[in-house]
């Protein structure tokens, strides 16, 4: 098997990749920008898990550039692991239009712009399988991330169509909703020490959650009941809380 991983560099994104590569002896295509840090993530994997991985460049904002990165992949993925993502500043972004465009575009447009061409090449060939990295925060718009929260929201209805989409034709798509996970992405931020995951505990449920063909998940599996809870929140109610 070999699996294609977008945004590499991502903790969570590199905590899946080596539960492959330990569990089903996958070979490796790590996508990411930071070159040097994919090359001893590279190097990492081959030494401890024997399997096959290389570096490429890959920046999911260079949209003119994804038709020839995935037509450079030969022989081409069975499995595609979206991974990258852009938190931001969410107060800094409502006052600075190239913040909040960041935003948007690396966590939505980014991944439609890629991932309609795997579907393509999976459609046609009729296999493979798609695992997105959505978020929690997209089930719910609030002020304190609402445009990271909106471009998963995005993301979250993207995969869902692609699922139903790419289903007849044989192809899995799971959507991954992560509550907080400490990775370099939320450092600093002030997170519920209980409600904290690792990237290794996210990347067990998606592997299990591959094996099962499950649809959409979310891990830990406690953040289904809290964003029951929080869905569940009439809007007069939900619009005067600090969240
Ligand atoms: N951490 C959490 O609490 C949490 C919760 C829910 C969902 N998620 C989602 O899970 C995914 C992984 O998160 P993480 O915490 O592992 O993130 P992370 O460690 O901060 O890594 C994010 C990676 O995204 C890559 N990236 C950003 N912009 C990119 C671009 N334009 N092109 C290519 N790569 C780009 C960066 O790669 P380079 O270093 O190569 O630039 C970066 O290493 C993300 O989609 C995130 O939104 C995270």
């Amino acid at each position: 098997m070999r699996i294609l991983v977008l945004g590499a560099n991502s903790e969570i994104g590199f905590a899946i990749a080596e539960t492959f590569a330990h569990r089903e002896n996958a070979d490796l295509i790590l996508a990411s920008r930071e070159q040097p840090a994919l090359e001893r993530k590279v190097e990492d994997l081959t030494h401890r898990h024997k399997v096959r991985a290389e570096a490429v460049p890959f920046d999911a904002t260079e949209y003119g550039s994804h038709a020839g990165f995935y037509r450079s992949l030969e022989p081409k993925p069975d499995g595609v692991v979206l991974a990258f993502g852009h938190l931001g500043n969410q107060i800094t972004a409502q006052g600075d239009f190239a913040q909040a465009r960041r935003i948007v575009e690396t966590n939505f447009l980014g991944a439609v712009s890629i991932l309609e061409i795997v579907a393509a090449d999976f459609q046609a060939r009729r296999e493979g399988f798609i695992i997105g990295l959505s978020s929690v925060a997209g089930e719910r718009g609030r002020r304190s991330n609402y445009l990271y929260g909106s471009a998963k929201s995005g993301l979250t209805t993207y995969l869902g169509g692609l699922r139903n989409r790419l289903a007849p034709s044989g192809v899995h798509v799971i959507t991954v909703l992560p509550g907080f996970v400490r990775t370099k992405m939320t450092a600093g931020l002030t997170m519920s020490p209980a409600l904290v995951s690792t990237p290794d505990r996210i990347a067990t449920d998606v592997y299990k959650a591959w094996r099962s063909r499950r649809n959409v998940i979310h891990t830990p599996w406690f953040w289904w009941g809290i964003m029951m809870v929080i869905r569940s929140i009439p809007e007069r109610v939900f619009k005067k809380l600090n969240l």
